[in-house]
């Protein structure tokens, strides 16, 4: 019988386990629950008899994939899969996949409640700003941006937006309410607001540096619900400085987050947890469409969604 593991250090909410085992044990197969672990030990001990491993932010690694001596594939349940070593699954004949647009609708219902945070100075009851009016950049127009764009239209936002496929066929932003530019520097002098939705990888790695931060205007908010690594941390801390009423939200707090809050106060604001796609419909989504993914792969060898090709 295959066994799969769920390998959660940030549980799912408890509907999307249920709902997983459901999958999984009525294709037969084991499940198996490692939630809430701490030590990396645990996951290596963990995968060595599974075929199937379901993961979230969890670091799947090269001496992982080594010690999964049985593992066929892995799921990351989620969008972003730069906590997979590809080329070690490859390596190994291990196919990994992702879960696109699964969790998007809460990552994108988060964008808003940290816009709303800082344009209302954290609910403190002076005078804030409205988002009616305002403009907004999306960096990047994947499943979340496409959401991003639909909640902003209906706040009456001007919404602007870049990624290389827009850029290339502008149209395609008209059908989504969205003004498609050129070029990213362009989203950084048109907007008052930047929501970013790139993914990790060597292009975007440390590239909202201070070239483009210092586009936005004295006022400017960046909301980063993407990865911390996209920021040019040093840059935002030179930003913050030289404008003092420029703002940065994120649920994946920055290396030098400590350092932000001391010099710069509410003017920073960071979930203690990385929580854009941490709902309970998102868990079920996400959880639920990896079991199924991997019991279509194992029984069927349906590849949809492989990242490792
Ligand atoms: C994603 O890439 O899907 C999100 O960043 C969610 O990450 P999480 O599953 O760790 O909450």
């Amino acid at each position: 019988m295959a066994k799969v593991l769920v390998a959660t250090e940030k549980p799912f909410a408890k509907e999307a386990v249920d709902g997983i085992r459901k999958v999984v044990e009525g294709a037969g197969f084991e499940l198996a629950l490692l939630e809430k672990y701490t030590d990396k030990a645990e996951l290596i001990k963990a995968v060595a008899d599974v075929e199937g491993l379901i993961v979230r932010s969890d670091k799947v690694t090269a001496d992982v994939v080594e010690a999964a001596k049985n593992l066929k594939v892995v799921v990351r349940a989620g969008a972003g899969f730069d906590n997979l070593d590809l080329a070690a699954c490859t390596a190994k004949n291990v196919v990994a996949m992702n879960t696109p647009g699964q969790n998007s609708n809460a990552v994108a219902e988060l964008v808003f409640a940290f816009m709303l945070h800082l344009t209302r100075n954290g609910f403190s009851g002076t005078a804030g700003t409205e988002l009616k009016g305002k403009k907004l950049g999306l960096h990047a127009f994947g499943h979340i941006g496409k959401i991003v764009a639909r909640i902003a239209n209906g706040f009456g936002m001007e919404v602007y937006a870049f990624s290389p496929s827009l850029a290339r066929n502008p149209e395609l932003g008209k059908e989504h309410g969205v003004t498609a530019v050129k070029v990213p520097e362009e989203l950084y002098d048109k907007c008052d607001i930047v929501s970013l939705h790139m993914p990790a990888n060597a292009d975007t790695k440390q590239s909202i540096n201070y070239g483009l931060m210092n586009r936005l205007p004295e006022h400017g908010i960046i909301i980063n619900t993407a990865r911390k690594e996209v920021m040019n941390e040093a840059d935002l801390v030179r930003i913050m400085n030289e404008k003092p009423r420029f703002k940065y939200a994120t649920d994946i707090a920055a290396g030098n987050h400590a350092e932000l809050v001391e010099k710069f106060g509410t003017r920073v604001l960071a979930s203690t947890k990385k929580m854009g796609a941490q709902t309970s419909e998102a868990n079920v989504n996400a959880g639920i469409a990896a079991a199924t993914q991997i019991v279509n792969y194992i029984n069927k060898g349906d590849r949809t969604f492989q990242v490792n090709k």
